[in-house]
C-alpha cells in the first residue's frame, strides 16, 4: 500500500553516492526531502539535481536534510554528479541513493507501472523531524519539479507546527495566515496578539505570527 500522510516513513540503508547510509541516522533531528528522479543521464533530473544543490543555504536555514533517488548505480551516479557539477555551476553535495534493487522505491511506492516500469517517476516526500510523512508530490518525467515551491511548503509546514494557523493560496514566507477554526474568535486576541481581521466567522486573518 502506498504511503500517506500522517505514515511514517519507512527506515532504509542503502548505498549512496556518499557510501552506505540509514536514513533516519542521516536526517537525525532535520526535516527531511527524499525524491526520486527516473534517472541519470538525464536532462530534467540534471538540472533538478543542480538547483537542490545550489538551494543548499536554503534548505540549511530551514533544518532540512535532502536526499535523492533513483534505480541507477552508484557508479553511474558518481559519473553523472561530475556532469551536473559542470552543466549547472554546482557541487552536488547531497546523497543520491543507488536503489538498484528498488527496495525503496517500492516502500515508497514510487514507480508507477502505468507510467514506467523499471523507473521511478519524480515522487518527493518531505518527512518531519518525528519521521512522519508531511507531503508528498507525485510529477511525471517530462515535468521538473519547482523547488521554490518545495521551498515554500516546508515554511508552512514549519510554520503550522507551531501555531495555530493555516497558510491561504499562494502565501510566502512573511506574508498573512489564516487562523486555524479550532480557535474560537473570542480566543484569537489572546494567541494572536497582533491583531486579526474576521472577513468572515471562519476566516480570521492575522499576521504571521512568528514575524
Ligand atoms: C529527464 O529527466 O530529463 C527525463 C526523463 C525521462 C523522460 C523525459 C525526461
Amino acid at each position: 500500500m502506498s504511503l500517506r500522510l500522517g505514515d511514517t516513513a519507512p527506515n532504509f540503508t542503502a548505498k549512496t553516492s556518499q557510501g552506505e547510509l540509514t536514513f533516519y541516522d542521516y536526517l537525525g533531528d532535520s526535516w527531511g526531502v527524499l525524491f526520486s528522479h527516473p534517472g541519470d543521464y538525464t536532462p530534467v533530473c540534471t538540472t533538478e539535481l543542480g538547483r537542490t544543490a545550489a538551494l543548499k543555504d536554503e534548505f540549511t536555514k530551514r533544518n532540512v536534510k535532502v536526499l535523492a533517488l533513483s534505480v541507477d548505480s552508484v557508479e553511474s551516479h558518481d559519473g553523472w554528479i561530475k556532469d551536473i557539477n559542470e552543466t549547472q555551476g554546482v557541487e552536488v553535495n547531497f546523497p543520491i541513493i543507488a536503489d538498484a534493487d528498488r527496495k525503496i522505491s517500492e516502500a515508497y511506492d514510487m514507480i508507477h507501472p502505468n507510467a514506467s516500469v523499471n523507473a521511478t517517476v519524480r515522487s518527493l516526500f518531505i518527512i518531519a523531524p518525528d519521521k512522519t510523512v508531511k507531503l508528498i508530490i507525485t510529477y511525471p518525467a517530462s515535468t521538473g519539479r519547482n523547488f521554490q515551491e518545495i521551498l515554500r511548503v516546508i515554511d508552512s509546514l514549519q510554520l503550522t507546527a507551531n501555531y495555530s494557523v493555516a497558510t491561504p493560496v499562494d502565501w510566502k514566507d512573511g506574508e498573512d495566515v489564516v487562523v486555524v477554526p479550532a480557535i474560537k474568535t473570542e480566543d484569537i486576541p489572546a494567541k494572536f496578539p497582533k491583531g486579526y481581521t474576521a472577513v468572515k466567522p471562519y476566516l480570521r486573518i492575522t499576521p504571521q505570527p512568528n514575524k
